[in-house]
């Protein structure tokens, strides 16, 4: 073999053994064997040789060649093959490590217990509607049949703004107002949202809920009042509640009633009702003589706190998880 051809040789094994990149060791294949590669240029000479000169240095050329080929594929060989053993040692996954996982959240019993109510009364026939918690005298009371000097005021300490012009609604009653005045009957409604008091202890708030509800139509009485109330306390019980209807007064029906339900050796109050004042009803336009109906009041919290065992009602204001959790 030529000396220059040998030591083209052993100079390139010599360099590829020692490739450490599989970039760099790509690039010395391309030098070496590609189309202008140092032994392609060397093959390229044999056209210009005399034929017995030609065997002898072909193939000593494609020795080299085959030589090198297959150190250079050795070689990235093994540099795959380390490449894949640094990359499997580094980027090991272990899968027995826990989750970091995400809190779901959950609605609050109070939202729950709103939406079982509408629920059942709108299975029941009754459209859910809103109304706006900043309200005015009017609505929140004297089409209320609540008129300015009536000692039924003192019935609910009343936050109003500082010019006297409105209130915080003392209760959801004024929704009735804004919806038979929009609408003529049969109107069958119930009426769910916050209302505000000046008041706060172990069993009230501030702000509470309310659901307000309403039936006028013709014929409509006392009777339909308790089959319908005592069917959603039964759904919304899913037991058959033992329940009692107490006389009460309230200026916007007559007659008026409190419904009790029996809880343990306890009587306890779950709602206002009664059949709708004649008065109210000509506040908004609607013909007493003709039309007739019931509404009732109840609060959110308490049958919130009785379904769910709950005996303080701050604690749904409180916004602590310990208690939240518990209603997922
Ligand atoms: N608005 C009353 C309250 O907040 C509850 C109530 C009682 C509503 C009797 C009614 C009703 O519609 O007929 O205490």
């Amino acid at each position: 073999m030529s000396n220059d051809l040998e030591e083209l040789s052993s100079k390139a094994a010599a360099e590829i053994e020692g490739a450490t990149d599989p970039r760099v060791l790509e690039q010395m294949r391309v030098d070496l064997l590609g189309k202008k590669g140092r032994v392609t240029e060397l093959l390229k000479q044999l056209g210009g040789m005399a034929p017995e000169q030609r065997k002898a240095f072909g193939e000593q050329v494609n020795r080299v060649k085959e030589t090198l080929s297959a150190a250079l594929e050795r070689k990235a060989q093994q540099l795959g093959d380390a490449e894949l053993a640094r990359k499997l040692a580094s980027e090991t996954i272990d899968v027995t490590l826990p989750g970091r996982g995400e809190d779901v959240g959950a609605l609050h019993p109070v939202t729950r217990t709103i939406r079982r109510i509408e629920r059942i009364f709108n299975s029941m026939g009754f459209e859910s509607v809103q109304g706006p918690e900043i309200e005015d005298d009017w609505h929140n009371f004297q089409a209320l049949n609540i008129p300015e000097s009536h000692p039924a005021r003192a019935m609910q300490d009343t936050f109003y703004a500082l010019d006297g012009s409105r209130l915080l609604r003392t209760h959801t009653s004024p929704v009735q107002i804004r919806t038979m005045k929009q609408r003529k009957p049969p109107i069958r409604i119930i009426c769910p949202g916050r209302v505000y008091r000046v008041d706060f202890d172990r069993t009230h708030s501030p702000m509470f809920h309310q659901v307000e509800g309403l039936y006028v139509a013709e014929n409509v009485g006392l009777a339909d009042l308790k089959h319908d109330l005592m069917r959603f306390l039964s759904l919304f019980f899913e037991r058959d509640a033992e329940v009692l209807f107490r006389p009460s007064y309230f200026p916007f029906v007559e007659p008026g009633a409190d419904v009790h339900m029996r809880w343990g050796d306890r009587w306890l109050e779950l709602l206002g009702c009664g059949v709708v004042h004649p008065n109210v009803l000509s506040a908004v336009g609607i013909d007493p003589e003709r039309y007739t109906g019931y509404a009732f009041g109840m609060g959110v919290e308490r049958l919130a706190m009785l379904r769910y065992g709950v005996d303080d009602l701050r604690l749904f204001f409180n916004n602590d998880l310990r208690f939240l959790e518990q209603f997922r």
